[in-house]
């Protein structure tokens, strides 16, 4: 059959296992910059994608891709090869001191997964603490520690040693405190879940500096350096998965630096390859000194494609000063989420940092039951005037690449007002 008369959504029905009905209905046929274009020729600013951090089809991006392309493509096993090299000298030097080991793989959930795995041997323990909310990928263990049901759903039983614990989810805390008196009663309370659920035989915790896909959620200032002191007093190894974070998303270039903390094991992804599949763990050697050579190796991690696509994101990254872009433009965007807040009721919440933000729909602000339709009917107004703004439940989540420029988030802006207005009135 020619490609023309192939209906793409038809055969995504009926062929692709990972099809969702529930998403628009579009077929993604181009990018540039924050625009999409879909198979009608309909053209949108992309409001949402964490894998294109330096845009759809940053040229620097794309040549380096096509050069690698020209020159070797293959890992060749765990040999090194110039890009390889330069991306793991790169990635040491722009994290915390103490990390001077680094993993390359293809995808979050693999580095997620070695990440307590080698917890487990270098600390001889076996259980993990996850926090509610929280994802860490597909694979079986990281899939374990998911604090979402849905990401689980009846693929049990599950890993055993994994131990869950609310994440500081202050809007809806699960413990009825305010963030301004609370004392950060939930650090205290992981003590009560560990010696509840656990058998003295703690090896790691496991914790999104923001939950992604459990809802853009931020804990409250000085939350991660009180856990990272909690973590050192039981000698229990302090994993940030930055997957949905790293590399300027949060207005940092990691988001561990609102904190200032220092984790023992550091996950990233998503963004790191600007599209292309790429994750790294980094990692004290103290603990990676528990691994015998070439014991994690997998069969396309630190290939030269890849790490030549990565080496350009943070290159462009850098050049271009997109973490300070993401702070500005996120700032620009929670300014006017604030005044639609004020606006209407049925905005319960807004929050973020950098280009991670959301707003939250709420039936009533007091019982914050949630509300699903009107984030589905924002959604497709917004598209319709040239805005991809997916809603995930009762959640509108706003994470564009970070080249956004002002005049594409004040049309934007414009664009999502006119949105509510017609659905909201
Ligand atoms: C925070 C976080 N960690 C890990 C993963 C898994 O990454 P991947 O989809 O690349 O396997 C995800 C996926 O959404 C994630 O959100």
């Amino acid at each position: 059959m020619a490609e023309n008369d192939m209906d793409f959504l038809d055969v995504a029905a009926a062929h692709d296992v990972d099809f969702n009905p529930a998403q628009p209905p579009l077929v993604i046929e181009r990018g540039h910059g924050v625009m999409i274009m879909d198979s009608d020729g309909h053209e949108a600013i992309d409001l949402s994608d964490i894998n294109a951090s330096v845009g759809h089809c940053h040229p620097r991006h794309v040549a380096a891709i096509q050069e690698a392309a020209a020159t070797l493509i293959t890992s060749k096993g765990t040999l090194p090869n110039p890009p390889r090299s330069r991306l793991i000298q790169t990635l040491v030097d722009l994290t915390p001191d103490n990390l001077d080991k680094v993993f390359l793989a293809t995808s979050g959930s693999e580095v997620c997964e070695w990440a307590f795995r080698i917890a487990r041997r270098a600390s001889g323990r076996h259980e993990v603490l996850s926090f509610w909310g929280g994802v860490y990928g597909r694979t079986y263990g990281a899939m374990s520690m998911n604090g979402l049901v849905r990401r689980k759903r009846r693929f049990g039983p599950l890993m055993p040693g994994a131990i869950y614990a609310p994440y500081p989810n202050c809007y809806h805390c699960p413990f009825g405190k305010q963030v301004e008196s609370c004392g950060f009663f939930c650090i205290d309370y992981l003590d009560l879940v560990i010696d509840a659920e656990g058998t003295d035989d703690l090896a790691a915790l496991i914790i999104e500096p923001y939950l992604g896909v459990g809802g853009i959620v931020f804990p409250p200032d000085g939350y991660l350096s009180r856990l990272q002191a909690w973590a050192r007093e039981r000698d229990v190894i302090f994993i940030l998965d930055e997957v949905q974070a790293s590399f300027g998303r949060t207005g940092k270039m990691f988001a561990l630096e609102w904190d200032g903390i220092e984790p023992d094991i550091l996950c990233v992804g998503k963004g790191l390859g600007g599209g292309v599949s790429i994750a790294a763990f980094l990692a004290e050697s103290a603990i990676t000194d528990a691994l015998v050579p070439a014991e994690l190796s997998g069969g396309n991690g630190g290939n030269y494609l890849a790490c030549s696509a990565a080496l350009a994101v943070i290159d462009i990254i850098e050049k271009e000063k997109l973490v300070d872009n993401a702070r500005r433009i996120g700032e620009f965007f929670l300014a006017h989420f604030r005044r639609w807040q004020e606006r209407y009721s049925v905005i319960g919440n807004v929050r973020g940092k950098g280009l991670a933000l959301a707003m939250e729909f709420v039936k009533d602000r007091e019982t914050k039951e949630p509300l699903h339709t009107v984030p589905r009917q924002i959604s497709r107004a917004a598209y319709a005037r040239g805005v991809y703004l997916p809603a995930t439940g009762n959640i509108l989540g706003v994470r564009p690449p970070l080249v956004i420029t002002a005049e594409e988030a004040q049309r934007s802006v414009d664009v999502i007002g006119e949105a509510l207005e017609e659905v909201l009135g």
